[in-house]
């Protein structure tokens, strides 16, 4: 590695995330130190950890995530956060924890459940929901958080909605996602155990609420079959263990990342009006549009993996066991991959963003996510003169999903217009 005397930027401090992704540090990074040792110091009441390297070039991250065998999501799961030892069993049940071929097992019994013809079929829902909320917004004043009024509803009401959830218990869906997505954020306090520490919010303890439930609402399932994913689950051959553990992986998955898009679009939006105008007159397709936004916008900031041998990546040795973590959120800047990463282009084409990941266990729910965003895009258009920023946006504190938890705008026509 380069002997220089310029510090190894840090990107493990959740804190920094707040103030928008750190994208000096990353550029720094993929310069110089693609594939960089960091600290992983105590944080927030979270206790220290054994370090990571982080990987932040486009092509260094896609390797990382196509090469399974060398790089495990099994060995310690998937968090940058090592869970409790005696947790790692547990945890280790969910598809996303899992390596070929057992998670092959897994992922084609789900995929069942996510036919395009059923997310095909989700549009009309999606597009008169938007509708509606983005009515409602628009009547509650020309200034309005948008997370608030809008998107922060639409993820998690399509998402109960797909899932075959009852509208009275989307509240508990709710509150089981934000324990365990915002737990490094200081709005979210983590519950404390007898002496005073926080719980894993991913432990068996946590989750044995939300997992009767599932099991509930498999029961609910086969006595009464609907149009959604629960009735696929409850009728396949997945064991009750494995039900709970996806019903927990579709909850956070399928909402939190959906909550973090959707505002991340709409900021970009507004922050740069000439793209907006192309948008709204028609100029760029909607299908490229969601596509860069979610490039600009990476709901999900990093992965984590586990060397299952001794390697090298970038040049750099990878001993056996060591944690390597992928920041998507850098790789989508990679200015070895994307022409001029910095300037939001709503026709960029081809796009390979990496914001869905890649390999085995890239997005289940890519077809889905990509439908939401693009009907509330053009419900938006449809429906508002205009997006402009009244105010900086709040963030979450975290390095795994890049949240905006309150979006300022003003509905009105922005910027010059032909
Ligand atoms: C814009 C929204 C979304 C983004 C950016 C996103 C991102 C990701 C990423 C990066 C992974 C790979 C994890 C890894 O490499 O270990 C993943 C996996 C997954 N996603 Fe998404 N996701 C989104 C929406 C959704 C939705 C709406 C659902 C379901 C309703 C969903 C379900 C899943 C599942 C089940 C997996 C695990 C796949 C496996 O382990 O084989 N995602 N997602």
């Amino acid at each position: 590695m380069e002997n220089t005397s310029e510090a190894l930027p840090d990107v493990f401090d959740p804190r920094i995330y707040a103030a928008g992704l750190p994208h000096d540090r990353f550029r720094a990074l993929r310069d110089r130190w693609p594939v960089a040792p960091q600290e992983e110091y105590e944080v927030l009441g979270w206790p220290a950890g054994p370090g990571f390297l982080a990987v932040t070039r486009h092509a260094d991250v896609v390797r990382v995530l196509k090469d399974a065998a060398a790089y495990s999501s099994h060995l310690g799961a998937t968090q940058i956060r090592d869970p409790d030892p005696a947790d790692l069993p547990f945890i280790r049940r969910m598809m996303l924890n899992q390596d070929p071929p057992h998670h092959g097992r897994l992922r084609r019994l789900v995929s069942r459940a996510f036919t395009p013809g059923r997310i095909e079929r989700f549009e009309a829902t999606a597009r008169a929901r938007a509708k509606e909320l983005l009515a409602a917004a628009r009547e509650s004043g020309p200034e309005t958080d948008l997370v608030r009024t809008v998107t922060d509803d639409y993820a998690l009401l399509n998402l109960t909605d797909l899932l075959g959830v009852p509208a009275s218990d989307r509240g508990l869906l709710l509150e089981w996602t934000e324990r365990v997505i915002a737990y490094q954020d200081p709005d979210e306090p983590p519950a404390l155990d007898a002496e005073g520490r926080p719980v894993n919010p991913r432990s068996p303890a946590m989750l044995a609420e939300m997992f009767a439930y599932a099991q509930q609402l498999a029961a609910r399932k086969r006595d009464r079959p609907g149009d959604d994913i629960m009735t696929v689950l409850a009728h396949s051959p997945l064991q009750d263990a494995e039900l709970e553990m996806f019903f927990f992986l579709l909850t956070v998955a399928g909402n939190d990342t959906v909550r973090s898009a959707a505002p991340g679009g709409l900021l970009a939006l507004a922050e740069h009006p000439e793209q907006q105008r192309r948008l709204w007159e028609g100029e760029v397709g909607t299908d490229t549009a969601v596509d860069e936004l979610l490039r600009w916008h990476p709901p999900v900031l990093s992965f984590r993996r586990t060397a299952t041998r001794a390697t090298d990546l970038a040049g750099v040795p990878v001993p056996a066991g060591r944690k390597v973590v992928v920041f998507h959120a850098s790789a989508n800047y990679d200015e070895r991959v994307f022409a001029d990463p910095h300037r939001l282009d709503l026709g960029r084409a081809p796009n390979p963003h990496v914001s869905f990941g890649d390999g085995p266990h890239v997005c289940l729910g890519a077809h889905f996510a990509r439908l939401q965003l693009r009907v509330l895009y053009e419900e938006a258009r449809a429906a508002l003169p205009g997006l402009a920023p009244a105010g900086p946006p709040r963030r979450l504190v975290s390095n795994f999903i890049n949240g905006i938890k309150s979006l300022p705008l003003r509905l009105e026509r922005c910027g010059p217009r032909a």
